[in-house]
């Protein structure tokens, strides 16, 4: 299919949309009621119509225009494409030794990262492309048409600099987080390394990133400095998100709202000012379930949040160490069983949360005007990504109106040649 030609997926079963009004001020179903029209939204018996890579028309089947070419959905779900906003994708090596060892009753204490430092530091930029390359065709097929991607396990100036050139080669969402953990050759000297961040790395760094964010947990960088890293990156033009609240209560979620970030990400330890901080601002709380899962920890408690009116969003923190998934159906099921996220909200917030965390008015929604990111899901509703756990549902994505992915013989028949 050319870019030209428009295209009609006809006989969906249910149309995730996001594009419902927001209510009367009560939060629903995961979104907050700040006047975007994308809440949760889903029709039965609908068609799409797909022109120049965005939604041109979305409604009820009997009533789809006629298009170039046409899909048979034969009544399966079409869904917006996953938004990952928070990944680690360019490291070398790996860490199941480490995982092994915390099933057999060791935590997790962030101490493996330099372990990966030192791989990434040692490999070629073939070796990290061929990585990053084949983690984003692993998340492509299994839905996620958005992501964001950070450095962190270079930790010097060309290392940082190389790891978000080559995040640049696959996303515009990245993030420059040189204050992952100060590596072992500052270990005497943590305020050199904070003012290497903020100084000469980050002049580095910032042509190739939108945001800046920094771990700041006991054992990584403390409020001032997080808010150091913060600042010095936003007078580069960079964006804040932070790593908040991960291994204990901390300062996290208050250094994210004083910088204005976009998102607060892990929120896996939070008291009630902080609820009330992220109910009361527009930082997106970021849950990263993979993370509870893979570190056997707590899992946030998403339903405290949402009563609260707080926005959440789903990602999966892919990386070597506390959260090797790439798979935002299997963060969605976790969030539905583990975290009390009803199925609408979990998928509201692996789509239209994503985008907000990502500050994107263009994804995470299939009304018209949206780019044409979406998802065939092979079976009737949403409700059966968390109904059925690890079953590859994934029958076809398109990006920007492209068809990218199709897994199924079923699935390639129906979206045509
Ligand atoms: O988001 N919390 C800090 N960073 C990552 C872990 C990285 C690693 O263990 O390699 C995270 O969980
Ligand atoms: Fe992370």
């Amino acid at each position: 299919m050319s870019d030209a030609q428009s295209t009609l997926i006809t006989g969906i079963g249910e149309l995730v949309s996001n594009d419902g009004q927001p209510d009367d001020g009560q939060s629903n179903d995961g979104q907050p009621n700040d006047g975007q029209h994308n809440a949760f939204a889903a029709m039965t018996d609908a068609a799409l119509v797909i022109a120049e890579g965005k939604v041109a028309w979305t409604g009820p089947a009997a009533r789809a225009p006629a298009a170039d070419s046409v899909v048979d959905a034969a009544g399966r779900a079409v869904l917006p494409g996953f938004a990952d906003s928070h990944a680690h994708l360019v490291f070398a090596g790996e860490r199941s030794a480490e995982f092994a060892a915390r099933m057999a009753g060791r935590p997790y204490r962030a101490g493996g990262i330099l372990g990966t430092v030192e791989a990434t530091r040692a490999a070629s930029d073939a070796v990290l492309r061929a990585n990053l390359r084949r983690l984003v065709a692993e998340m492509l097929r299994q839905g996620t048409t958005t992501f964001e991607c950070k450095s962190g396990y270079g930790l010097t100036v060309p290392d940082e600099a190389r790891a978000l050139a080559l995040a640049a080669e696959v996303t515009p969402e990245v993030t420059y987080l040189g204050a992952h953990v100060v590596p072992p050759e500052f270990a005497a000297d943590p305020a050199g390394y904070v003012d290497l961040v903020c100084g000469p790395m980050l002049d580095a760094c910032a042509p190739s990133a939108r945001w800046v964010d920094v771990f700041c947990e006991d054992g990584a960088f403390g409020a001032d400095e997080a808010a150091a890293v913060l600042a010095a990156g936003r007078a580069a033009g960079l964006d804040a998100r932070v790593h908040a609240n991960q291994l204990g209560p901390g300062p996290g979620v208050r250094v994210a709202a004083a910088a204005g970030a976009a998102s607060a990400d892990h929120c896996t330890f939070l008291t009630d000012d902080d609820v009330d901080t992220l109910a009361s601002t527009s930082v997106v709380a970021t849950l990263l379930p993979g993370v509870e899962f893979s570190c056997r920890q707590p899992f946030p408690r998403a339903r405290r949040l949402l009563d609260a009116g707080a926005t959440v969003a789903l990602a999966t923190d892919c990386n070597p160490g506390s959260s090797f998934t790439s798979s935002m159906p299997f963060c969605i099921a976790l969030a539905v069983r583990e975290m009390g996220m009803t199925t609408e909200e979990a998928v509201w917030a692996a789509t239209a949360g994503g985008a907000r965390a990502l500050r994107r008015t263009d994804i995470g929604h299939l009304g018209v005007g949206a780019r044409a990111d979406l998802i065939l899901l092979d079976a009737p509703s949403h409700t059966y990504l968390a109904y059925r756990p690890g079953v590859p549902q994934i029958a076809a994505v398109w990006q920007a109106g492209r068809l990218v992915a199709s897994m199924s013989p079923q699935a390639a028949a129906a979206a045509g040649p």
